[in-house]
């Protein structure tokens, strides 16, 4: 009798393997949060050449849109990195869930801290806010004035409305409260860990969570206290 599919055992590529497993999914997110976290502190980088004046900063908009070759791929990559770091987080909860399906009778947050609580709540907000950005200061329908050559005028009037600052400064302290325990998970995920460096790891987290939050947060604040000044 000829053996069936089933019996033949017939896999799986190797990748859809990989994928189906917990460590898979960790490593998928861990990955794809590494890529954003790198975009994250170059578009900082670059960001802060505002308070190098008008010129600079549109002169580095400028060059940006002259690099099609570097930013398309770029863009993609983050497209793919954002939609499987949706998805394996999403993945991963419900297996969590599974693996307890009568709910605790009363919830002890023992062993997880106050940051990885947030992750899951954290996450679908500074989504939300990357929505909001992208309207704003790439397809300029943000309801903040907009001109596709002046970048600089763009987030200077975009910030001089202080609802839309407060939002920015909210949403970059869920960004590094997330961005913080993202990057500790990534180091224990990628199997950096060793109880004589754990205070190391926690400690550059926090610092580099930190770098970028004051760095980003500067922005807004120096455009509402007039340090950035409009052009005349
Ligand atoms: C004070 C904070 C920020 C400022 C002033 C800022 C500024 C800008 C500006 C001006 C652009 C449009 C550039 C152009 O098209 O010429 C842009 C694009 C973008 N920003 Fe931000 N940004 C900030 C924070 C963030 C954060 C925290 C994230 C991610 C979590 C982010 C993600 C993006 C993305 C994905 C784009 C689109 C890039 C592309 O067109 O390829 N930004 N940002």
């Amino acid at each position: 009798m000829s053996a069936t599919v089933a019996e033949e055992g017939i896999q799986k590529p190797q990748v859809l393997r990989f994928w189906s497993t917990t460590t898979g999914k960790k490593a998928v997110m861990a990955v794809t949060g590494a890529i954003l976290a790198l975009f994250v502190i170059g578009h900082l980088i670059g960001n802060l050449q505002i308070f190098l004046g008008p010129d600079q900063f549109n002169g580095y908009a400028r060059a940006l849109r002259h690099l099609p070759e570097l930013v398309w791929p770029v863009r993609v990559i983050l497209f793919i990195s954002v939609i499987l770091h949706i998805w394996s987080s999403i993945e991963l909860a419900v297996t969590k869930s599974e693996a307890r399906p009568v709910g605790y009778t009363r919830w002890k947050p023992a062993g997880s801290s106050y940051a990885s609580r947030t992750m899951y709540w954290s996450g679908p907000i500074v989504a939300a806010f990357v929505v909001y950005h992208l309207m704003q200061f790439t397809f300029g329908v943000g309801g903040t004035p907009y001109n596709r050559l002046d970048t600089y005028g763009n987030v200077i009037s975009g910030f001089r409305v202080p609802a839309v600052s407060l939002f920015y400064i909210f949403a970059m302290a869920l960004l590094c409260l997330h961005l913080r325990h993202g990057l500790w998970s990534l180091f224990q995920t990628l199997g950096f860990y060793h109880p004589r460096h754990t205070p190391r790891i926690h400690r550059a987290a926090s610092l580099i969570s930190l770098f970028i939050f004051f760095g980003f947060i500067s922005i807004p604040i120096a455009v509402m206290l007039r340090v950035i000044p409009p052009i005349l």
